[in-house]
């Protein structure tokens, strides 16, 4: 599920061509937003790709209906949130328990919850001076950035970065990387939770 440009749903379907995901295929791809670029990545692939946007339903209900029946619909394994920025509700997160996973570009618990999307994550990060930050992929529950952590990967600031450059090298070191891997090691059957943490066989 994606909003943007979709440069981790790409980094997905390269790790598809290249075999490192080789039990995994992409079987639908929903965004939010109709002129989200991955829209484009993902009907390059072939693969069926559908906008579902927000204002066109009355409550998050009905919403998280929508999006849920168009999922069931496929029989997904697995529902990725790679930069999908549209609130989901508590019907779609029961509907898929501990099926959901999301990246977050920051190390969670720092500069993550409600409003930290875009860039705010990284403009926070150098606000407040870390010399350390990343990315986070982790399994969505009710809250906003609250699950079970799955995989998390650092990256160091440069005194010169700027939002961008962060969010660029974060992306780049971080985000490409371990949001396959997270996926790769969930297929392999290797990921449990117990009591909120994650342990991987
Ligand atoms: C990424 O920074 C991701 O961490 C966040 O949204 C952004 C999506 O970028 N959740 P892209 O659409 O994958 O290029």
């Amino acid at each position: 599920m994606v909003s943007g440009g979709g440069t981790n749903l790409q980094a997905i379907f390269d790790k598809i061509e290249s075999g490192y995901l080789s039990n995994c295929r992409i079987v639908t791809v929903v965004s939010s937003n109709e002129k989200a670029y991955a829209l484009k990545r993902a009907r390059k692939h072939n693969i069926p790709a559908i906008c579902i946007p927000r204002k066109d339903y009355d409550s998050v209900i009905d919403y998280d209906k929508a999006l849920t029946n168009h999922l069931k619909s496929y029989d997904v394994d697995l529902v990725v949130l790679a930069g999908f920025m549209s609130i989901l509700g508590e019907e779609f997160i029961t509907a898929f328990e501990n099926k959901i996973i999301n990246i977050h570009p920051s190390l969670i618990p720092s500069f993550c919850g409600k409003g930290y999307y875009g860039l705010k994550p990284h403009i926070a990060a150098l606000e407040y001076g870390v010399k350390v930050t990343g990315a986070t992929v982790h399994f969505v529950d009710k809250g906003t950035d609250t699950g079970p952590i799955i995989l998390q990967k650092p990256v160091y600031v440069n005194q010169d970065d700027t939002p961008e450059t962060l969010q660029k090298r974060v992306m780049e070191e971080a985000e490409w990387e371990i949001l396959p891997k997270a996926i790769k090691l969930i297929s392999e059957n290797r990921v449990k939770i117990a009591d909120r943490k994650v342990y991987i066989d």
